[in-house]
């Protein structure tokens, strides 16, 4: 088992990683009050039961898979839930699942009572390796992606290794997508072991703790996103812009960010970059039109009046933030997808 402490002062936690950690979730959080357990139709009931049984008080509330959960009815359907259980502000919510159930979970714990204890046990390689550390919880509106929302951290996150055994290879592959992007913008090393590597399930741990480590040192330098955070968002900004114009359900969300790299990165690190995301299995060819996409970007938390905060890979390892025009982005990206 691998510990990160994610240092915050008083608001510091630890993401615990391993094989067969979810029996032994009583050991890193606090189950000894009633505790909410949010999952989704899509992951194995036995993972959340799993937790209930370590529990004294519990309830398991199971919204249904797939990103039309992070939404406002969602939400209040939670909400209505967690009153219903008589929860008061000492009580926890612990979220089982992938990335929807960790952005609606822990933004109901920001929101319920303003504010209560959360732990996150991802499922999914996406919310191991990104969703899941980092505090960002949000439900979408519409089709614009995560604009309700809340800096909130968890109190915990166990990632169980062995809940990946069941996640479809689709699933693995856009969790890998995240992966690389952190690898693209903070650490070539890894980057390096991607391009030697398969992504077998004896990487998976290797992986995720080398992702957590970058999202980590990220966040405690700036857990609101004021400047270094946003290199996280490489990729976004296309990808969030595609994910919308699919109805934020063709394409998986990594799946987008894959394709939303391609355009923001130089030649030569696209070059490098294309070969691992087909061995991840991960699409490089973007079959619509693109410009239906590029108008929901105008949307998007990241586009301000004097342009789009963009993040930029030159050198793998290494990313920019630079402010570019509406027209200028949109001409990156038909250079690739045209
Ligand atoms: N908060 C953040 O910092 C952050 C970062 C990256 C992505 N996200 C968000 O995460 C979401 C995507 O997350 P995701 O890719 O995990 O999707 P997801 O939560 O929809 O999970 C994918 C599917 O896998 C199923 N599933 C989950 N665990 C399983 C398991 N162990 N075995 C079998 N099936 C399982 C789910 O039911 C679902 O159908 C997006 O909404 C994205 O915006 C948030
Ligand atoms: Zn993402």
């Amino acid at each position: 088992m691998t510990s990160i402490k994610v240092n915050l002062g008083e608001r510091e936690y630890a993401v615990h990683i391993g094989k067969g950690l979810l029996g032994d979730a009583d050991k890193f959080f606090n189950l000894k009050r009633k505790v909410f357990i949010l999952t989704d139709s899509g992951v194995p009931c036995e993972y959340a039961k799993a937790v209930a049984k370590l529990c004294e008080s519990s309830v398991i509330y199971t919204v249904n898979e797939g990103e039309g959960s992070k939404s406002i009815s969602a939400l209040e359907n939670v909400l209505k839930a967690m009153m219903s259980f008589e929860m008061s502000r000492k009580d926890a919510l612990v979220c089982v699942g992938g990335g929807v159930v960790g952005d609606l979970g822990g933004f109901a714990a920001s929101v319920y009572m303003r504010g209560i204890e959360f732990y996150n046990v991802p499922t999914t390689l996406l919310a191991a390796v990104d969703s899941s550390v980092g505090g960002k919880t949000a439900v979408n509106l519409g089709n614009t992606k995560n604009i309700v929302g809340a800096f909130y951290q968890p109190r915990g996150v166990i990632i169980d290794t062995d809940t990946l055994k069941t996640l479809p290879k689709r699933h693995i592959s856009a969790g890998i997508a995240e992966a690389i992007k952190m690898s693209l913008t903070s650490d070539k090393a890894l980057f390096e072991f991607f391009e030697k590597n398969d992504f077998s399930e004896d990487s998976y741990e290797k992986i995720i703790t080398e992702a957590v480590k970058i999202k980590k040192a990220v966040v405690e330098k700036d857990e609101k996103e004021s400047g270094l955070r946003k290199i996280l968002n490489f990729g976004h900004t296309l990808g969030h812009g595609i994910e919308a114009d699919g109805g934020l359900s063709e394409l998986y969300h990594g799946e987008c960010v894959a394709l939303g790299m391609l355009p923001v990165c130089s030649d030569a690190v696209r070059e490098r970059l294309i070969p691992i995301l087909k061995k991840a299995s991960l699409p490089t060819e973007y079959k619509k039109n693109i410009d239906s996409a590029l108008t929901y970007i105008v949307h998007d938390k990241k586009a301000t009046c004097d342009g789009i905060d963009t993040v930029i890979v030159n050198e793998i390892g290494n990313a920019e933030i630079r402010k570019i025009g509406f027209s200028d982005f949109s001409m990156l990206v038909k250079k690739i997808f045209s």
